[in-house]
């Protein structure tokens, strides 16, 4: 049997689970959530849910990737024996799912990126809608989807070090930075306190209640930290013992939120510097593809080449996260039929592009295929990894955190939340976000 691969330095592996972390969820998932009315009380639910309830979870999902040693399909079978199955079955379909879509915003991501460079900005607001609409219908959707996803599988078909680890390495500081210089560049801006105030500041008790509310937070933790269906399970694999994961889990967690909030503050100023406040608050899945580049292109060649910047510093994102998707099914695919890390690419990619298509041609199934595999699917598959690991197999976790020599409070922190505070919280939201998922179907 050849040896399993390995990350090749521990900054390695959190630059990858962090490129994984931070991605379209941070640009567009953010924005758009943030725009459906929570305000601030969506903000701050997202943050306590991703460090009481999500960052358990997290170390959870690490352990039993290390401790196994196995692809998300069979570590769940290796940890707790054959009942579990059902559970390896989850990840590779939810993050198929997932990838499907995703492949599709990362087409009109690039879409947009080119338009932006070679032909420039529409003017108003109805060239926009047709700009969107030509970015995201017919043939070119296809051509974007199929690129952006051959793009992936030539990085994952590289290997773990050879690909995933040397891409995510320049790409996240690159994104990092890129997007720290836009957010002050966003704060000179006119319309900034505006910006601020209405989407990421407004207060209203009531969202609290709100199961919209609710179900967007819980949706935006899990998504945008990737937890759920076993990204951080193949990613951990290949992590030797000796490193603390809490610490790793930690800095990923900390370097995705403030993705989603840095984000927040350069496309909400945009947004209302141009009086877009109308065309966001409708908040379908093309808000940032439509007002963004119409703010921006009010604003002659600086706009433009900020347009430039963001929707290129957005494909960076998208790709350092669809990699870590596709290596889900890829992983599992080598683990259980032994196959070559080549032809499981392959095959993947290939099943992923098709199941893609409807969602490519219809907004409306992509938006479908979001909340079912972006969404309760992750909450349960948060849920089913508490239980694991908290309850089932509560010694894994333990041993696995001591032999890294992890601290013993951090470890009677974590274990406490995952055995009595994550399992509940995230079953109140999967019932929530359910039960929001049925009544707004239609
Ligand atoms: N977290 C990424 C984002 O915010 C998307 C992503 C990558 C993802 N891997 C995942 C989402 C696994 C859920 C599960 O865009």
């Amino acid at each position: 049997m050849e040896t399993r691969e390995q990350w090749k330095s521990s900054l390695g592996f959190v630059l990858a689970a962090a490129g994984s972390a931070v991605g379209l969820g941070n640009l567009w998932g953010f924005a758009y959530r943030a725009s459906q009315g929570g305000g601030l009380a969506f903000i701050l639910l997202y943050i306590l849910i991703v460090l009481v309830v999500c960052l358990p979870v997290l170390v959870a999902e690490m352990v039993l990737g290390r401790s196994t040693g196995k692809s998300p399909l069979i570590a769940p079978i290796q940890a707790a024996g054959n009942k579990w199955q059902p559970m390896g079955w989850l990840f590779v379909i939810a993050s198929i799912g997932i990838l499907a879509f995703y492949a599709v915003l990362m087409g009109w991501t690039a879409d947009t990126f080119f338009h932006s460079l070679f032909f420039g900005l529409p003017g108003n607001m109805s060239e926009a809608e047709t700009f969107f609409g030509s970015i995201s219908s017919g043939s070119s959707v296809l051509l974007g989807q199929l690129l952006s996803l051959i793009l992936t599988a030539s990085v994952v078909a590289a290997g773990v070090r050879g690909g995933i680890e040397k891409l995510t390495k320049w790409c996240v500081p690159l994104l990092f930075l890129l997007l720290v210089v836009l957010a002050i560049w966003s704060a000179t801006l006119p319309g900034t306190w505006e910006g601020y105030r209405t989407f990421l500041l407004r207060w209203d008790t009531s969202e609290f209640f709100n199961s919209t509310t609710i179900r967007n937070a819980f949706t935006q933790a899990f998504f945008s930290l990737s937890l759920g269906i076993g990204v951080m399970i193949a990613y951990s694999s290949y992590l030797d013992r000796s490193k603390k994961l809490p610490k790793q889990a930690l800095a990923v967690a900390s370097l995705d939120t403030s993705v989603g909030i840095l984000a927040g503050m350069v496309t909400f100023p945009i947004v209302m510097s141009f009086g877009l406040k109308e065309a966001v608050s409708s908040s379908t899945v093309g808000t940032l593809f439509i007002s963004l580049p119409t703010g921006l292109g009010t604003l002659g060649i600086t706009g433009r080449i900020v347009a430039i910047l963001f929707f290129a510093l957005a494909f960076l994102a998208a790709i350092t996260s669809s990699i870590s998707l596709l290596e889900v099914p890829v992983a599992s695919l080598m683990d259980r039929l032994g196959w070559s890390r080549y032809k499981s690419v392959l095959i993947s990619t290939g099943l992923i592009f098709l199941i893609g298509i409807p969602s490519a041609l219809d907004l409306n199934v992509l938006g479908k295929m979001d909340s079912i595999f972006g969404g309760v699917l992750l909450i349960l598959g948060g849920f089913l990894l508490s239980v694991l690991l908290g309850w089932v197999v509560p010694r894994k976790f333990d041993e696995d955190l001591s032999s890294s020599n992890s601290e013993i409070r951090v470890r009677r922190y974590l274990k406490f939340m995952l055995r009595w505070v994550s399992p509940p919280v995230i079953a109140f939201g999967l019932v929530v976000s359910f039960m929001d998922l049925l009544k707004n179907w239609s």
